[in-house]
């Protein structure tokens, strides 16, 4: 694998070339790193799965440049999801439509519906651009890390992740810090009215308002359920605890307002929300690579991002 700082034009050539002759590239997004590979190569799909140990019965969220491309992937379009593909795209936002031909039956995991989304990060953008120029559909891209571990937001964490998985072929486009930190919100468009499936920074009012209609659920109550669900998720080697104090050797991530006890060893102490989001799953590899066993988290309190950053607590914790 070669990994491939800061690319420049000719990187991102040579990135989209090789996703075009079947390799793995993985690239920064605003939300995590994800693992692409092109979405109707059937065998490089294939070894996105094996790469990251993931079941292969878990759909693939395909990427593509903008809405333009909506149309090869999906039918039946809702009008609803075109406003929210207008107002958040690029962004970070994953939206469930029906199938078209298109999409397979290895992306989708057999299901008849298909994620697509458009990610907001110029490396990632360009690549699908320059992908789609070389005639390429769209990159599946899961998020970079083995199953059920925490996500990736640096190259470096893709590396530890999956580098002794990768083969000297495939590459590693280094983009630094994602923004956002936590996954795209993942909404389902199949029904009359949205319903959100994963929260992410793109958030319910944001969604009510842009689409006029009301929520088909409260996602307060962490109801998801779609296939291939499973509720330990996002979890590093550490034993992740929801509360209000770590003990000594213990780690402690919560917002800066939060104090520890002496001798606890302090990963995070954001001072926003944002910050919280975007520094929270480096904060649980720091406390793995200190070979800490346990780490309490002090959840941030509100919706929005808060209630995404939640949502991920509550599954690296179970
Ligand atoms: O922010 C993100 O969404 C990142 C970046 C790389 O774009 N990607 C990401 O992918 O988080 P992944 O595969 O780690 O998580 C996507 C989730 C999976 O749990 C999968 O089951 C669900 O989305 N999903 C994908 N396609 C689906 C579909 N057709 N129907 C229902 N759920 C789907
Ligand atoms: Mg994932």
């Amino acid at each position: 694998m070669q990994m491939l700082s800061n690319p420049t034009t000719d990187d991102i050539e040579k990135a989209a070339k090789a996703l075009i002759d079947g390799y793995l590239v993985a690239f920064p997004t605003e939300t995590v790193y994800g693992l692409g590979a092109d979405a109707t190569n059937e065998k490089a799909v294939s070894r996105v799965y094996s790469v990251k140990g993931r079941p292969t019965d878990h759909p693939l969220i395909v990427h593509i440049s903008s809405i333009n491309q909506l149309g090869e992937w999906a039918i039946d379009i809702p009008e609803y999801a075109i406003n929210l593909a207008k107002v958040f795209w690029p962004g970070p936002m994953t939206l469930i439509l029906k199938r078209s031909k298109l999409a397979k039956d290895f992306i989708t995991g057999g299901q008849e519906n298909i994620g697509l989304r458009v990610p907001n990060k110029p490396i990632a953008l360009a690549l699908l651009k320059r992908f789609e120029k070389l005639s390429g559909y769209g990159i599946a891209a899961p998020s970079a890390n083995r199953f059920g571990a925490v996500s990736p937001t640096t190259a470096s964490a893709v590396n530890d992740e999956l580098g002794a998985y990768l083969s000297d072929q495939d590459l590693i486009l280094d983009g630094q810090q994602c923004e956002i930190g936590v996954e795209s919100t993942i909404i389902d468009c199949t029904m009359i009215s949205p319903k959100i499936l994963r929260p992410g920074a793109v958030t319910s009012p944001m969604i009510e308002s842009a689409t006029g209609l009301e929520l088909s659920e409260d996602h307060a109550k962490n109801q998801i359920r779609f296939p291939g669900f499973f509720k330990s998720h996002y979890s590093p080697k550490a034993k992740v605890s929801i509360g209000e104090c770590a003990l000594i050797g213990e780690g402690h991530i919560a917002m800066s307002n939060y104090k520890s006890l002496e001798g606890v060893v302090r990963l995070a102490s954001p001072v926003t929300v944002e910050e919280f989001a975007k520094n929270f799953y480096a904060a649980l590899r720091a406390g793995d690579q200190m070979g800490l066993s346990k780490i309490v988290v002090t959840p941030p309190e509100g919706g929005g991002l808060a209630l995404a950053i939640r949502d991920r607590l509550y599954k690296a914790s179970s």
